[in-house]
């Protein structure tokens, strides 16, 4: 039986933890998330109490990884949210072809589903020449599914539907080959998908994006932590740039919503003002 009374106490000590050892930083994560992951983590080790997790962590590096894997939820799925892709064809391709080069930053990218999206979307916009997507994550298992770009096969129905609903038009299975249980992405597809490991806590900005994507990341973060990203954020986009949240995200509580206009209130797509006076 795991004892329910985990206090903020414990969950602090060990974040602390976790971050002097292992360099992760999850302390300003929200407290529900990181209690919900621990109990998950505790109940399937069959550990009933918050100091064997402690213990286990400090002195077992598989068991570290498992929990850090646990924490940092890489659920993820292709042309998610279709109403949002349909969005981006119709308000925000516009934008993006009056640039001559395009860079565009997946932010917490899992295990790539969302960067394949884009770059099918931007093939069929005719702009992936000009373009350079940066897909980047802190769960380096993730980035590795990723850079292979195989998936199951069992979840392309589901992926044919999102992708047609979010108005493509062509046979989705064109974008990849079948190989028994699985499916290989084109590499065409991969061509200008540059994979980088980037923590959105401890490392800085990527220069002179045009749109940046963080989707269904932020949600995991408490509103300090938010706030410190939204900063990265909008120093890593161009006047005029373009940020995209997930469905249940917002800037309404953030420093900088003011320095935003709203593109597509619904799809959470938000369009950073220009700066008077800047060259
Ligand atoms: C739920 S997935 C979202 C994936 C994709 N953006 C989507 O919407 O389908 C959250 C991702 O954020 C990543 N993540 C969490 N904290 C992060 C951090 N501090 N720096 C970079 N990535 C982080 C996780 O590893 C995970 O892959």
């Amino acid at each position: 039986m795991i004892s329910k009374d985990i206090s903020e106490l414990d969950i602090s000590l060990l974040l602390e933890a976790i971050f002097q050892k292992y360099g992760y930083d999850f302390r300003q994560y929200s407290q529900a998330h990181i209690r919900r992951r621990i109990i998950n983590r505790m109940v399937l080790s069959g550990l009933e109490d918050i100091s064997d997790i402690q213990s286990n962590v400090l002195n077992d590096e598989a068991f570290a990884s498992k929990l850090f894997q646990d924490l940092s939820i890489t659920v993820t799925e292709m042309f998610r949210d279709p109403c949002f892709y349909k969005s981006l064809r119709e308000n925000v391709i516009p934008v993006l072809k009056t640039y001559p080069f395009i860079k565009i930053w997946h932010a917490g990218c899992s295990t790539g589903e969302e960067a394949y999206s884009m770059s099918i979307l931007m093939q069929e916009e005719g702009l992936y020449n000009r373009t350079i997507i940066y897909a980047t994550d802190f769960n380096q298992h993730a980035l590795n599914k990723a850079k292979e770009g195989i998936f199951s096969n069992k979840m392309m129905k589901e992926y044919t539907a999102n992708y047609q609903l979010s108005g493509g038009k062509e046979s989705f299975s064109k974008y990849y080959t079948s190989n028994y249980d699985s499916v290989i992405m084109n590499q065409s597809l991969k061509k200008n998908i540059v994979w980088a490991n980037h923590n959105l806590v401890t490392d800085s900005v990527f220069a002179e994006i045009h749109i940046i994507l963080c989707r269904n990341v932020l949600i995991y973060f408490n509103n300090d932590l938010q706030n410190k990203v939204q900063s990265l954020f909008y120093e890593s986009l161009i006047n005029g740039g373009i940020l995209c949240l997930g469905s249940k995200e917002s800037l309404c509580f953030s420093n900088l919503s003011e320095e935003y206009s709203e593109m597509d209130k619904n799809q959470k797509i938000f369009k950073k003002k220009y700066i008077e006076n800047e060259l």
